[in-house]
């Protein structure tokens, strides 16, 4: 009985990681400043964690409209430039 619980168990880790492993507030950063104009998964696209990359992806969508605080903006510098599988 007990191999059947950690069976069990493995099963549901493996499923929960499959979900995104986006921290939550990450995504709500992302669902509130970046759903506006395209899918927030938009960050998918980006297959980098180059800090200069990010920065300049982040400018450029706030000079095209994104109302980014520089907390926000920090935050999500440092998430994206920090994880290599996003
Ligand atoms: C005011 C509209 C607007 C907002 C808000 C916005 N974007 Fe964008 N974004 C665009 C447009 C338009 C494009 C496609 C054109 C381009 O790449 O220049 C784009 C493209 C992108 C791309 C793909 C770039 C590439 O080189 O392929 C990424 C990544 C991205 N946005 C991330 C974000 C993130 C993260 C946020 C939130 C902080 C955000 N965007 C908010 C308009 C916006």
């Amino acid at each position: 009985m007990k191999f059947f619980y950690i069976i069990l168990l493995i099963i549901l880790s493996i499923i929960t990681s499959c979900f995104s492993n986006l921290p939550d507030n990450i995504s709500k950063i992302l669902k509130s400043r970046c759903d506006s104009c395209h899918s927030y998964k938009i960050y998918k696209k980006i297959k980098s964690n180059n800090k200069e990359i990010w920065e300049e992806i982040l400018h450029k969508m706030i000079i095209k409209g994104a109302k980014l605080n520089e907390a926000e903006y920090e935050k999500l510098l440092k998430y994206f430039a920090n994880n290599e599988k996003h």
